[in-house]
């Protein structure tokens, strides 16, 4: 049994120097992954994970690494991963640690077909955490953000809101940031794993709920007066 001083220290210091790596690899992301995004979903995991009582550890050190390996934004997750899991036990992650921290992770990062369940508490605290970051008000901004950077249009009238997407239809330009509410962000808060995410899940659905009734009567000059 190792004291408790020294598993703190140990733990302190891959926490640091995780925070360290994902700065250093995710810095010039610009899809919406970038080191704020990291650190916003390490610091409601480790809120989540504090309320439900899961391994505050393993939640942190999983959310900082959780975009590392993510299909998106490496060519070959399958090498992210295998990268992610030689980082840990290099920095004296445990083996059991590691295998529970890579399970999250590769769940988190494979996002095609159905999706496997996460399988642990932990798991589903960082999920969670990853999946509030796409809503509220940071969720509106970093969607404007991404379609703007797509050169996709805020909205268009014309274009009939869908909640499917076909894959034609995104390459035909037929997505808009509004049209992504509905497709995705509004499905979210009935996807989460716990109480505390749905908690807060609660009060960010009905801000983005009120932000798009608003668009709605500025776009037609029926606000005010
Ligand atoms: P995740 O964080 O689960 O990997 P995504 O990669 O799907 O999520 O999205 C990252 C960010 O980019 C999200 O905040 C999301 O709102 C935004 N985004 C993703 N796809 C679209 C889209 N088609 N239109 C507008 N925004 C999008
Ligand atoms: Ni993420």
């Amino acid at each position: 049994m190792q004291d408790n001083h020294s598993t703190d220290t140990r733990q302190a210091n891959i926490l640091q120097a995780a925070a360290a790596l994902a700065k250093s690899e995710l810095e010039h992301e610009g899809s919406g992954h970038d080191w704020w995004h990291i650190y916003r979903v390490t610091e409601l995991a480790k809120r989540i994970a504090a309320a439900e009582q899961a391994n505050l550890f393993i939640c942190e050190l999983a959310a900082l690494l959780h975009d590392l390996a993510d299909e998106k934004l490496v060519e070959d997750p399958e090498a992210g991963l295998k990268r992610t899991e030689s980082w840990m036990l290099e920095n004296a992650v445990t083996a059991e640690e590691t295998a529970h921290v890579m399970e999250i992770i590769s769940t988190l990062s494979f996002k095609g077909g159905a999706g496997k369940p996460m399988t642990t508490l932990e798991g589903a605290v960082v999920q969670d955490a990853d999946r509030l970051d796409a809503i509220g008000a940071i969720g509106i901004a970093r969607t404007f953000v991404y379609s703007g950077k797509k050169g996709r249009p805020m909205y268009d009238p014309n274009i009939p809101v869908r909640q499917e997407m076909t894959p034609e239809e995104y390459r035909n330009g037929k997505d808009t940031a509004i049209n992504h509410f509905y497709e995705k962000l509004l499905k979210l808060k009935d996807l989460l794993n716990t109480d505390s995410g749905r908690r807060i899940a609660k009060q960010r659905h009905a801000f983005m709920e009120e932000f798009l009734e608003r668009f709605d009567r500025e776009w037609n000059g029926i606000d005010g007066l």
